[in-house]
């Protein structure tokens, strides 16, 4: 029902804006992908790759689940690390994100081989 859908924008690296219609329980990664957004997810939502680094726009940032230790340690690996980072696939569509706008960082690193990560230091 229309009482499940959070409108979102994503910008892409080349600053195109696309507007998609989630629904509330959607994982942005699987979302990303379901509008062909270049959001790679290399390790499938399971926090080991950064693949999935996106920009929250500062007005949602608070709306957002704050992040599990493991996903603020990952990120510290992250090329082009801001304040307002976070990683796509641990972001689950609420109705307090309507209007959420995400930007995708200039590049990504994949730091998940072999099913291994690194630790931060
Ligand atoms: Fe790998 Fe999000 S898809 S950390």
């Amino acid at each position: 029902s229309e009482d499940e859908v959070v409108n979102i924008t994503f910008i892409k690296k080349d600053g195109e804006k696309i507007k998609v219609r989630g629904k509330v329980g959607d994982n942005v990664l699987y979302l990303a992908h379901r509008y062909d957004i270049p959001m790679e997810g290399a390790c499938e939502a399971s926090l080991a790759c950064t693949t999935c680094h996106v920009y929250v726009d500062n007005e949602h940032l608070d709306k957002l689940n704050p992040p599990e230790e493991k996903e603020d340690d990952l990120l510290d690996l992250a090329p082009f690390l801001k304040e307002n980072s976070r990683l796509g696939c641990q972001i689950i569509l609420t109705k307090d994100m309507e209007g959420l706008v995400l930007e995708l960082p200039k590049a990504t690193r994949n730091f998940y081989v072999d099913g291994h990560t690194p630790k931060p230091h």
